[in-house]
C-alpha cells in the first residue's frame, strides 16, 4: 500500500497536509499521534470512506476510490450493527465476501471464527448490547479476520477497554496475524498508546499536528521478538519509547512556545 502526497480537508479545515508512506505487504504498522491530528481521518481515507483532496492511495498499484472487500475495518466502538446478533454480524459479512456459501456453511464458519476469539456458541445469538466491550471487539475481530482481507485497518480498537482486556486482545490479534505464515495481512493500526505500538508494530509512524505529515518512522527488523514481560529490560526499547513520547509531545511544546504560552 502506498500513500502519496495525500492532502485532505473538511470544508476549509486542512487536516492532512501531504502524507507520504510506503507500507510493505505483511507489515504491522502502528500509527501514533496526538488526539485530533487526523489519525482517524487518514484511516477513513484508506478505507475509502473519504476522498483525498489531492494525492492518492494505491493498493497493488490501483488507486483507492471507495470501500472494498480487500480492506477490512475495525473501529473503536461502533463496528457492529446493534440490531443484529453477534453471529449475524459475521454471517452477513461472510455472505458479501463468499456469496457461494450456503447459510449453514456461513453459520459454521462464523462459529469457528467466534471460537478462535474465545467466544463460545452462546454468543452467536446475543446482541452487541448484551456483550461486554471486550466481547464486542472480539466479535469485530472475528468478523474482520473471517472475511480475510489482505489489508486490515484498525482505529484505536482497544482504546475503550480496561488494561487487562486490552492486553489479551493485543495477544489475540498478534496470534491471528502471526498464524498466517504464508500470507500475512497488512495491518494498519491507529493508536495513541506508545506501549501498544511498541509491542505490536513491525513499523511505527508518527503523525504530526494537523495539517499533518508523517514526522517520524521506525522499522523493527522482520525478526522482531518482544515479550510483554521483558521488553522494557531492553535499553534500546526504553530509549525508543522515550524518543516516541518526546517526538509526539515536542511539536505541542513548540507550538505553545511560538504562541508565547510556554510549555
Ligand atoms: N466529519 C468531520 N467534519 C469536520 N471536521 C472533522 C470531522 N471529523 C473530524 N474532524 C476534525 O478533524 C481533525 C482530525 O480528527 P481525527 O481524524 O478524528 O483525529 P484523531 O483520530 O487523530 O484524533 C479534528 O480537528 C476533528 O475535529
Ligand atoms: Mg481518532
Amino acid at each position: 500500500m502506498t500513500i502519496e502526497k495525500l492532502c485532505f480537508a473538511y470544508d476549509t479545515a486542512q487536516i492532512l497536509g501531504g502524507i507520504d508512506l510506503e507500507v510493505e505487504a505483511g507489515a504491522f504498522v502502528c500509527l501514533l499521534g496526538q488526539s485530533g491530528c487526523g489519525k482517524s481521518t487518514l484511516l477513513r481515507l484508506l478505507a475509502g470512506l473519504e476522498k483525498p483532496r489531492t494525492g492518492q492511495i494505491l493498493v497493488d498499484g490501483e488507486p483507492v476510490t471507495g470501500p472494498g472487500l480487500e480492506r477490512g475495518v475495525v473501529f473503536q466502538d461502533y463496528g457492529l450493527f446493534p440490531w443484529m446478533s453477534a453471529g449475524d454480524n459475521i454471517t452477513i459479512a461472510l455472505k458479501q465476501k463468499f456469496p457461494s456459501l450456503s447459510a449453514a456453511e456461513r453459520r459454521e464458519k462464523a462459529l469457528r471464527r467466534l471460537a478462535e476469539v474465545e467466544l463460545d456458541a452462546t454468543s452467536f445469538d446475543k446482541f452487541p448490547r448484551e456483550l461486554s466491550g471486550g466481547m464486542r471487539q472480539r466479535c469485530a475481530i472475528a468478523r474482520a479476520f473471517g472475511i480475510d482481507p489482505p489489508i486490515l485497518l484498525m482505529d484505536e480498537p482497544f482504546a475503550a477497554l480496561d488494561a487487562v482486556t486490552r492486553a489479551r486482545l493485543q495477544e489475540l490479534v498478534l496470534d491471528l496475524w502471526q498464524k498466517e505464515t504464508a500470507r500475512r495481512k497488512t495491518i494498519f493500526f491507529v493508536t495513541h498508546d506508545v506501549d501498544e505500538a511498541l509491542y505490536l508494530a513491525t513499523d511505527i509512524a508518527i503523525l504530526g499536528q494537523s495539517p499533518s505529515k508523517i514526522i517520524y518512522r521506525h522499522a523493527f527488523g522482520r525478526d522482531k521478538q518482544l515479550t510483554r514481560s521483558t521488553m522494557y529490560k531492553d535499553p534500546q526499547i526504553v530509549e525508543l519509547r522515550n524518543d516516541l513520547i518526546r517526538i509526539i509531545n515536542e511539536e505541542i511544546i513548540q507550538l505553545k512556545a511560538a504562541n508565547g504560552q510556554g510549555a
